[in-house]
């Protein structure tokens, strides 16, 4: 006890009244760190470098038993995978009364698209384009996890991908650089409050990750090699985790994948180089799970020892559960291999941030029983649940104006997915529970009535079992219309889940094809983690709503966008391909040196069995209603250095229902001394439209914003000629010339 005293003491003495925040001057905060830091041994300055996972949840391969004991002695520091005020409490009790300095613990977790309140999955939430509503579901997911014991976050994840074979493409924002940039942004806000202060006890410190590339891996398989020119990386990969530190993001996490030859834990380039000296960033570095000894495997050091070392020396603050830093460090540091003085820099980083918490403060300031019962599972979080879940829904396809379906007529209901409610939360679902929550079954019957809604499973999620086949061909027999909820299992994205067909699994679509033969009209309900390959659905289902794993309010969102309460708004953040056999494929390629538009098709960059366009574009997204582009203008038909130009175009919605379009502008640059991508997005409104309103969208474009990696790799613009293009997806635009002074 004396020891927690003596801490207290010391740093309440030093800062006297001020609540640490962001703003804080670095000095002050410097000076209470080194307060601590004096006293700390060797040892203990080395347990504020290491994070152990609870055994309350675990989300990697190993554990570490005697974590309990190590918070004791002062070796760990940080502890994640521990949720609920009573069991942080009892952890930090363990910290802060029975360790020799009493420093409190840090509690971290993935909470990556909700705490409790489960909103949809990150990709899902992309899809709503919608900035202030992606930043309320991390605000919201930030006041759940902080009412629950947690200062810190490890998301928002920002890795650019153009592979769905790869899992986690479901855990960020999807392909393009410059909406990643934007969700990035929304996300950091919304974890560490508008105004960044940590002391907030309804804040967590965010997380950027995974630093960097990790979601190009070759082949689209988890955690394999990715290698990219520099240009790649900078002006495609790099962008969103730039936006995230410039938001205040103070903890970045490294990834598992090596770049260029060299594993990110141990890249001294990417670590230090790139990201403090070049992006200014002045939080830590945490590794992911082990990937500090991954290196042994990567084949860049013999031993958990030598990896250490480039680790340490690479610029990681803090050693994930790879228990290396704690087994080698001190040694290290004794034979000279590595100096105290770069250790002390790590465990100050740590420190600071715990000071910016208000830990030293009070170590249960995020403890209180009342805040978590009064913010978990809050009616205006659910309520928040259901807006961001609608608005991330994607209507995909819908022939004669199938949807919105019609209450009182009789449906049948098919599938697995129709039923669960483990699959709505998706991977990552935090702490969210599923017990109580509606499936879309559950909301329909109580929509549509009972005895309106005929369910039979017919196809589970996986397998070839049909034996359900019957029932569900009798049920549809009985309906006027069917909806059929297909889709992957939750486990069949995130982390670990890459695949190499992207098809919907198992027999759900030969069910499909079977209930078309019957000719009913059919509504397809897509839960999936990715973009997949629809074709076969593309023609068997009048219409097709991209749901994702919409989280805990799913299933009324679900029922209320399949009968018309919200008109679906929602634009794929990632291309949907022909087949697999497309990937990668994005919006923002070259045009290459034998584009498919050139006569003599057989010498051109194109396949012979399939398309080069995809499926649905990115940016795609149909409505209930119909929105026309007309007018596009130019105020000026140059663009000078100093200069900026003004688009508008007029937005009409022609049909018969209000509605909300994301209105996307995009460029090309005819000419440069590199090949420059076909289009690339600067710039999307999200405007409301009455039935038969119309509105003039405006856009303002700078230079700045044509800026690229030139051929000597400096960045900035080339003048010439440019196109402007403005449509409600990559797709379908209207184009203006103009060019840049
Ligand atoms: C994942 C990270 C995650 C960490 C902790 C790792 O396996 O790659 O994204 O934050 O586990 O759960």
């Amino acid at each position: 006890m004396k020891h927690i005293s003596l801490i207290l003491f010391i740093t309440v003495f030093l800062i006297a009244a001020c609540t640490p925040s962001v703003n804080n001057t670095d000095a002050r905060l410097d000076k209470r760190v080194d307060s601590v830091l004096q006293l700390m041994t060797l040892e203990e300055k080395i347990g504020q470098m290491v994070l152990y996972t609870s055994d309350w949840d675990v989300t990697g391969p190993t554990l570490r038993e005697n974590y309990l004991d190590d918070i004791r002695k002062g070796h760990c520091g940080n502890i994640f995978n521990a949720h609920t005020v009573a069991y942080t409490r009892q952890l930090q009790k363990i910290a802060v009364e029975e360790s020799r300095l009493g420093i409190p613990l840090l509690f971290g977790y993935d909470v990556i698209h909700g705490h409790k309140t489960i909103f949809p999955i990150s990709l899902g939430e992309a899809a709503s384009w919608d900035t202030t509503a992606l930043e309320l579901s991390a605000r919201v997911s930030a006041i759940e996890a902080a009412a629950s014991g947690l200062h810190w976050t490890f998301a928002p994840m920002v890795d650019v991908s153009v592979d769905p074979r790869w899992g986690r493409v479901s855990e960020g924002a999807g392909e393009d650089p410059f909406l990643g940039s934007v969700i990035a942004r929304a996300r950091v806000r919304g974890f560490q409050g508008p105004s960044n202060d940590l002391s907030d006890t309804l804040t967590v410190l965010a997380t950027v990750k995974h630093f960097a590339a990790y979601g190009a891996p070759e082949a689209g398989r988890d955690y394999n090699t990715v290698d990219m020119s520099e240009r790649v990386f900078r002006s495609i990969y790099l962008p969103p985790y730039r936006a995230a530190i410039d938001a205040g993001a103070l903890s970045v996490m490294t990834s598992f994948n090596e770049l260029d030859g060299v594993p990110a834990t141990g890249s001294r380039y990417l670590l230090t180089d790139l990201l403090r000296t070049e992006l200014g960033f002045k939080g830590f570095v945490v590794t992911d799970y082990t990937s500090i000894n991954e290196m042994v495997d990567h084949g860049v050091a013999a031993n958990f020892a030598e990896a250490g070392l480039l680790a340490i020396h690479a610029g990681v603050d803090m050693d994930m559960q790879g228990e290396v830093y704690f087994n080698f460090l001190k040694k290290q540091v004794e034979e000279g291999l590595v100096s105290e003085k770069l250790i002390d820099e790590a465990v100050r980083r740590v420190l600071k941030v715990k000071f910016m918490l208000g830990l030293f403060d009070d170590p249960y300031r995020y403890c209180s029983e009342e805040r978590e019962k009064r913010y978990v599972y809050a009616p205006e979080h659910l309520d928040a649940a259901l807006d961001v879940a609608r608005k991330s829904m994607v209507l995909l396809k819908n022939d004669n104006q199938l949807l919105p379906l019609k209450k009182g007529e009789k449906i049948a209901v098919l599938g697995e997915l129709a039923a669960s409610t483990r699959d709505m939360l998706g991977s990552w679902k935090a702490a969210g529970d599923w017990d109580f929550m509606q499936s879309t079954l559950d909301v329909l019957r109580e929509y549509n009535g009972e005895k309106n809604v005929i369910y039979a499973e017919g196809a589970k999620k996986t397998g070839d079992d049909r034996s359900g086949f019957a029932a569900a061909l009798s049920a549809v027999r009985k309906a006027d219309k069917v909806v059929m909820v297909i889709g992957e299992d939750w486990d069949w994205s995130g982390e670990a889940a890459s695949r190499t067909s992207i098809q919907v699994p198992g027999v759900q679509t030969e069910l499909l094809a079977a209930v078309k033969k019957l000719g009913k009209p059919v509504v397809v309900v897509l839960m999936n983690g990715r973009p997949l390959d629809l074709s076969r659905e593309h023609l068997l289902a009048d219409a097709i709503l991209e749901a994702w794993y919409p989280g805990t309010m799913g299933g009324k969102a679900i029922t209320q966008v399949l009968y018309g309460e919200y008109n679906p708004s929602g634009k794929l953040p990632m291309t949907f391909p022909v087949n697999v056999g497309q990937v990668p494929l994005y919006y923002y390629a070259k045009n290459t040196g034998r584009p498919i538009y050139l006569p003599n098709p057989k010498y051109k960059s194109r396949y012979i069995d399939a398309p080069n366009d995809p499926l649905y574009p990115f940016g795609f997204g149909l409505s209930y209603t119909r929105f026309e582009y007309s007018a596009l203008k130019l105020d000026s038909k140059q663009l000078t250095a100093e200069g900026q130009l003004k688009a508008s175009v007029t937005v009409t919605n022609s049909g018969a229902y209000d509605g909300v379009e994301i209105v996307q502008w995009y460029v090309r640059d005819l000419v440069g001394s590199v090949t420059r991508p076909v289009k690339e997005l600067k710039g999307f409104n999200r405007i409301e439209l009455k039935a038969g309103e119309s509105k003039v969208v405006e856009f303002l474009l700078t230079p700045s914003q044509l800026a690229f990696y030139r051929q000597d790799m400096s960045f900035g613009t080339e003048p010439g000629d440019f196109k402007l293009f403005v449509g409600g997806n990559s797709r379908d635009v209207l184009e203006a010339p103009f060019v840049l002074k």
